[in-house]
């Protein structure tokens, strides 16, 4: 999941790690212990061919090991632009070729202002005192924003309130200045686009040093990926220093960015089935910087991987009596999420091109999207997407089927004896822009950096029995988007119960026979007006940029 946590407190880091590793080595010596281990469900009846029986946790961990000798081949990392990414990307590839009939296609899409070049530089001048600044320390870059080569001192303006209205910019005059604006109440994408429509050279966002972890500059903070200006994010400090000393305040922004090129999604498609009817089933590939990216989103990169593998199996064994679907199933693992769900965009941005008319590529030729992101993590929940907190803009046609997801998954946890949470569509993966543009969608993942309460361990408690709900009070994942989300990170009780339920949901849905009349009773339309297509991935609904 992409999320605003990719940032960390520097002083405290060490802290925080220890921390971090201590809970993780509590986690998974005592819950993972006393949750019901996968030897205590491996016993089950003789049951039909069924997608479901074909998954286990011993093939999602051998998959989930290569990944990590991958990220550990890669400095420990898998984002993109590193061998990891690339080395994750080959080995999706030839497993699926040679492993199945799957059809193969790589998309690639560039990252715009993406690599940072040399040391970018930030110099300040107050009252005539110069001061250079620390990269990374004392302040980032906003990604995405465009080079700066100042060759003299700017003079800097300092916007009232937060600059998130007209009257902030229009009682200044900014036009060729660098401008100071402070962190809140909009996202700093909008912040961005006030900036440059008053015409400025350079920004600067400040944090606003309202709790301990609100000083230091954030890193990885995302711009509109189309910023004409350099931004570069402060800490509190600095900025304050700089909006003291106007307007004897000048700066000197200097970075060098370039495209990082060659990103790229992998869709695996069944040769069986109605192209114009396709189930999208996604996760995605990169990791973040900062770790090995086991859970997030290595999980639900070989939760995908084990489903296509299994499905291709099925269909092409002839001794199988295993039906083929009606529909194409198109398996994709889409790169650059933790950037804002760049792949996926890339990919519904291309397949609602007007100009887009092969059968089977087009944005009309999908049904649905069901997205699998952290499918393991050692202090899990399950949480199913619920239809109920897709946000208010989402096409009216794709609620119907959503709805209808949500309750498949909640009907199969409950015939499982399993308990289940609720998991918001509201943003921060990859169904997104899926969603925007009117199709129905669904999935379940464990959740991330977010905090398990008291009665939710109670809850799984009640039904899994007294000790193994979890810890109350801490992180679904206590190595969210850290170093620490190693392959020991996980949680093979969640992870294969929840990739069992990813296999029923699309096999329930594959033999449907009529699954368009399923998900849309009132049909649907197939041209998106064009004003929900900026809505793909609307960061005003972005809580992670504020
Ligand atoms: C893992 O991938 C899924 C599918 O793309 C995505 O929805 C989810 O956000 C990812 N998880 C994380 C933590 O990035
Ligand atoms: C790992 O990091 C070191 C030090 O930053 C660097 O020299 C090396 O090239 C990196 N290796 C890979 C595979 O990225
Ligand atoms: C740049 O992106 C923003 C936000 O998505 C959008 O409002 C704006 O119209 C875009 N500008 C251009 C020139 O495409
Ligand atoms: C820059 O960071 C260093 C190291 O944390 C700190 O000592 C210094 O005060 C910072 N400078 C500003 C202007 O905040
Ligand atoms: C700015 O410089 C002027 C002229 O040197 C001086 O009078 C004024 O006090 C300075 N203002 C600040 C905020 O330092
Ligand atoms: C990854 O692959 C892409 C596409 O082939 C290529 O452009 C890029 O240089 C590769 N990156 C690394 C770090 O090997
Ligand atoms: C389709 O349109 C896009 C954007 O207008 C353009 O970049 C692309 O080259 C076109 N593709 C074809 C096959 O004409
Ligand atoms: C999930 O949300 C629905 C409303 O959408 C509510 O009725 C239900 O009680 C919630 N379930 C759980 C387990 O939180
Ligand atoms: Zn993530």
């Amino acid at each position: 999941m992409a999320d605003k946590s990719t940032y960390i407190l520097f002083a405290l880091l060490f802290l925080f790690t220890i921390t971090a590793t201590i809970l993780t080595a509590v986690l998974l010596g005592i819950v993972v212990n006393r949750l019901p281990s996968n030897n205590a469900t491996l016993v089950e009846p003789d049951l039909p061919l069924s997608l479901v029986n074909q998954i286990n946790i011993k093939d999602l961990l051998k998959h989930l090991q290569q990944l990590q000798v991958i990220a550990d081949r890669s400095n420990g990392t898998r984002a993109i632009t590193t061998i990891g990414f690339n080395g994750t990307l080959d080995y999706i590839t030839s497993q699926l070729e040679q492993n199945t009939n799957l059809i193969v296609q790589r998309q690639y899409f560039t990252v715009r202002n993406y690599i940072i070049r040399g040391n970018p530089q930030l110099q300040s001048q107050i009252n005539g005192v110069t001061l250079h600044h620390t990269y990374i320390t004392n302040f980032t870059q906003i990604l995405y924003s465009s080079r700066a080569d100042f060759d003299s001192f700017v003079p800097l303006v300092p916007i009232p309130n937060v600059g998130c209205q007209d009257s902030d910019w229009t009682s200044v005059s900014a036009e060729n200045a660098v401008a100071l604006v402070k962190r809140g109440d909009c996202t700093y994408p909008e912040k961005s686009l006030f900036a440059q429509k008053y015409r400025v050279k350079g920004l600067l966002i400040y944090n606003d040093g309202t709790a301990s972890d609100r000083f230091l500059p954030i890193q990885n903070v995302r711009n509109n990926l189309n910023t004409t200006i350099p931004a570069f994010f402060i800490s509190y400090n600095l900025g304050i220093q700089l909006l003291n000393g106007a307007p004897n305040s000048s700066v000197k922004m200097n970075i060098d960015v370039s495209d990082a090129d060659g990103i790229g999604n992998i869709c695996a498609d069944t040769p069986t089935g109605e192209k114009t009817q396709t189930i999208v089933v996604g996760s995605h590939s990169d990791g973040v910087p900062a770790g090995s990216g086991i859970n997030d989103n290595g999980s639900g990169t070989v939760g995908n991987l084990i489903l296509a593998l299994n499905l291709a199996r099925l269909f092409q064994t002839s001794s199988s009596s295993y039906p083929t679907y009606a529909y194409r199933v198109r398996f994709c693992w889409w790169g650059a999420e933790e950037l804002g769900l760049l792949g996926a965009r890339h990919h519904v941005d291309q397949a609602l091109l007007t100009n887009v008319t092969t059968v089977g590529e087009r944005l009309q030729d999908y049904l649905l999207n069901l997205n699998y992101d952290m499918l393991a993590g050692p202090n899990y929940r399950f949480g199913i997407h619920d239809r109920a907190t897709v946000p208010s803009t989402t096409p009216e046609q794709a609620l119907h089927g959503t709805e209808k997801i949500t309750n498949l998954f909640r009907q199969w946890f409950n015939e499982q004896n399993l308990p289940w949470s609720n998991s918001s569509l509201g943003g921060g993966s990859d169904y997104v822009p899926f969603l925007a543009a009117g199709l129905a969608v669904g999935g379940v993942n464990t959740g991330a950096g977010g905090i398990k309460p008291a009665s939710e361990r109670d809850q799984y408690a009640a039904v899994l029995g007294i000790g193994n709900g979890g810890l109350a009070n801490a992180a679904y994942d206590p190595c969210y988007h850290q170093q620490c989300d190693r392959i020991t990170n996980i949680n093979p009780f969640a992870y294969e119960k929840v990739v069992k339920a990813a296999a029923h949901a699309l096999e329930y849905m594959g033999r449907l026979n009529n699954l368009q009349e399923w998900l849309y009773p009132n049909g649907r339309q197939i041209n998106i007006p064009l004003i929900n297509r900026n809505q793909l991935y609307d960061f005003r609904n972005d809580p992670d940029l504020i």
